[in-house]
């Protein structure tokens, strides 16, 4: 059989219905993000670039939260109740009515172990043959996991950290979670698992034995601790992120984008990097961000649900915020904020500056200190700047307003009505100049003792 027709006739079941103590949080603990993305988000992810369309997700009780999170990450998947927690195999069991229907292959998943690759995923299922195959990985560290025990090359037993002998805990051949089982044989296998040991659960894991038992094959297939890591608590977590980064990091850079100090540079799951954007350090991506090819983001930015042109510059120092939509060669400077606005090509907002919910025409120069006054505390209002439009620094724009194509503002303007395209608007108090009227200041009595000692000083 391809690869793809096994992927076409595999039954996903994703275990999240741990409670997830060691977190220590209010949310549960599969919808903790790595790069902007829930756990539950990149096994589901996994799956989908596995070609695996059949999934059931296995969530606690009263778990909305949960449920609303699959139904937006994978709305095809179906929903499967865990209400007393009693172990992997009996989790996987929720799932009956799905697995009754018939599967090829039964693959689970942990809602907690989100590095995983699609193709890791692939070969375990293929490896699954008549029995059982499970992903294991050399655990730098096995305390914890279950070892995987093995017999003249053959794989007999799965033991539990919690149950192993001192021998069996010198085994440094890990249990990853992950498991593919033969689609005809898979329930009778998990009616078989027991709970007979130290945490008086139904352990998954002892599918193996069971299968054994059986006489059907157990095999393992092996990858790397880093794709495997099962996240527990935050410092897990962090450890989870800092690898995905790293992931996503390498596989921007393998695609043509230049990182003056990758390291310093966090993107999420979703960013979109074309050829040549190169990125200075300490740069933030949050969730929906793409640039174009060519673009530079300059050092100490941070960007979130915008779409940057061909050929732009960014920052140093720039926030875009969600609705920021820059055209090729525009260019937004330091200490500049722009959120729901669209910069036309060329156009330029090189410093303090906030653009928002507005449209900034092509090749329009917004000067230092310019501010679209977006709110009035109960509504939003649109600010709409013509084409080659300049706008002199320190300008308050009060929305809703449209300054026309070609038109000029005088530096220091509060405009609160339109300007026609090609007008000079001057919305601020005239200059009044009065020769020599510092002198008589300087000579009125209260000031005379003062002045005369701040002209010896300067004399
Ligand atoms: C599990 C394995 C262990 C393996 C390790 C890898 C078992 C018994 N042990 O241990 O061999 O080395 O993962 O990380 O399987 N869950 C439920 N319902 C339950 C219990 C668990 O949905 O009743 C879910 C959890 O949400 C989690 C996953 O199953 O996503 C694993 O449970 P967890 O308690 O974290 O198992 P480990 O002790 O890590
Ligand atoms: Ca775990």
């Amino acid at each position: 059989m391809t690869s793809a027709t096994i992927a076409g006739d595999v039954l996903a079941i994703v275990l999240a219905a741990g409670e997830g103590t060691r977190m220590k949080s209010a949310q549960p603990k599969v919808l903790h993000e790595i790069a902007g993305l829930p756990m539950l988000g990149h096994v589901l992810a996994t799956l989908d670039e596995a070609g695996i369309g059949r999934i059931g997700v296995v969530v606690g009780p009263d778990r909305s939260d949960v449920e609303s999170a699959v139904g937006t990450l994978a709305p095809a998947a179906e929903l499967f109740v865990q209400r007393e927690r009693r172990g992997t195999a009996h989790a996987v069991l929720q799932a009956r009515a799905a697995i009754a229907r018939g599967t090829g292959v039964l693959l689970v998943l942990f809602g907690d172990t989100p590095l995983v690759r699609a193709e890791t995923v692939r070969k375990l299922v293929e490896t699954a043959g008549e029995g059982v195959a499970v992903l294991g990985f050399e655990a730098a560290d096995p305390t914890g996991y279950g070892r995987l025990l093995v017999d003249d090359g053959e794989l007999v037993a799965i033991r539990e950290h919690k149950d192993a002998s001192g021998a069996e805990r010198a085994v440094t051949l890990c249990n990853a979670g992950l498991m593919a089982l033969a689609g005809n044989a898979a329930l009778t296998i998990l009616d078989r698992i027991g709970d007979d040991n130290s945490q008086k659960e139904f352990y998954l894991p002892d599918a193996v034995a069971v299968a054994r038992g059986m006489g059907l094959p157990a095999r393992v297939s092996v990858t790397d601790e880093a794709e495997v890591r099962g996240v527990n608590d935050r410092a897990q977590l962090a450890a989870a992120e800092a690898i995905m980064q790293r992931h996503l990091r390498q596989r921007a850079m393998v695609a043509g984008v230049t990182m003056l100090d990758p390291d310093s540079v966090h993107l999420s799951h979703d960013t979109r990097l074309g050829p040549d954007v190169l990125i200075e350090p300490h740069v933030f991506m949050a969730t929906g961000v793409s640039v174009a090819a060519g673009a530079t983001i300059r050092a100490f930015s941070h960007l979130e649900g915008c779409e940057i042109g061909a050929g732009c510059t960014v920052g140093p120092f720039a926030r875009l915020r969600p609705g920021a939509r820059l055209a090729e060669k525009a260019k937004v400077g330091n200490f500049v904020e722009i959120k729901n606005a669209a910069v036309d090509a060329g156009a330029k907002i090189s410093h303090l500056s906030y653009i928002g919910d507005a449209h900034v025409g092509a090749e329009a120069n917004i000067g230092a200190g310019t501010i679209t006054c977006n709110y009035d505390g109960f509504r939003k209002f649109h600010t709409e700047i013509g084409a080659h439009a300049f706008i002199g620094s320190n300008s308050a724009l009060v929305a809703p307003v449209t300054i026309g194509a070609g038109a000029f503002v005088g530096s220091g303007s509060v405009v609160t009505g339109d300007v026609p395209a090609d007008a000079l608007a001057v919305a601020r108090g005239r200059q009044v100049v009065k020769p020599e009227w510092a002198i008589g200041f300087r000579a009125r009595p209260e000031n005379l003792a003062k002045a005369n000692r701040a002209k010896a000083k300067r004399e």
